[in-house]
């Protein structure tokens, strides 16, 4: 059974992440979304709403794909996680060339720390590939429409707080 961990801030979770999470789900039998409590210092969602918000974005479409999705938080070290839940694959998307270099620096150093766990980069659909979490959630804070953004679902979320 090949299981797969993808991390992130989710906060919140954006057409990007969306895109990333729905390929990832043709390369393993499990997928675990894991949802980085330290990363964000002051979130706008608390951890256990974005968990809720990527189970009610994704559930669908790993059911469909038949794989087993479980989104959970984590606070430490990526490759610890990983080793806790059995992943051998670490799934990130890369939207650019600046985004390249700081992960593969990550890759390089958790490689370092455990060699049985690969890091897999996916190229970010070029339509969904600009958009950043911190940006979305600037631009609702100043009233803007984040609907080419984020799904209908997040927006209500996000014109709510
Ligand atoms: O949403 P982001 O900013 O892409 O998520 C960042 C996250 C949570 C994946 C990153 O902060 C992370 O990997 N945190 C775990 C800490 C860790 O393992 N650090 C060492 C990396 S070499």
């Amino acid at each position: 059974m090949r299981i797969g961990l993808y991390p992130g801030s989710f906060d919140p979770i954006t057409l990007g992440h969306k895109d990333i999470i729905t390929r990832a789900l043709s390369l393993v039998d499990k997928l675990v979304v894991g949802v980085g409590v330290s990363a964000t210092k002051k979130p706008l969602f608390n951890v256990e709403e974005r968990i809720a918000m990527i189970e009610e974005e994704l559930a669908s479409a790993a059911k469909k794909a038949g794989v087993e999705l479980s989104v959970l938080s984590f606070d430490g070290l990526l490759v610890d996680v990983a080793q806790k839940h059995k992943a051998s694959l670490i799934v990130r998307g890369l939207r650019s060339g600046t985004d390249f270099e700081y992960e593969a620096q990550m890759t390089a150093m958790n490689r370092k720390m455990n060699k049985d766990i690969e890091t897999v980069f996916l190229a970010s659909t070029p339509e969904v590939g600009f958009i950043s979490s911190t940006l979305v959630r600037q631009i609702s804070a100043m009233g803007g429409d984040v609907s080419p953004f984020v799904s209908p679902y997040v927006k209500k979320l996000m014109e709510k707080k």
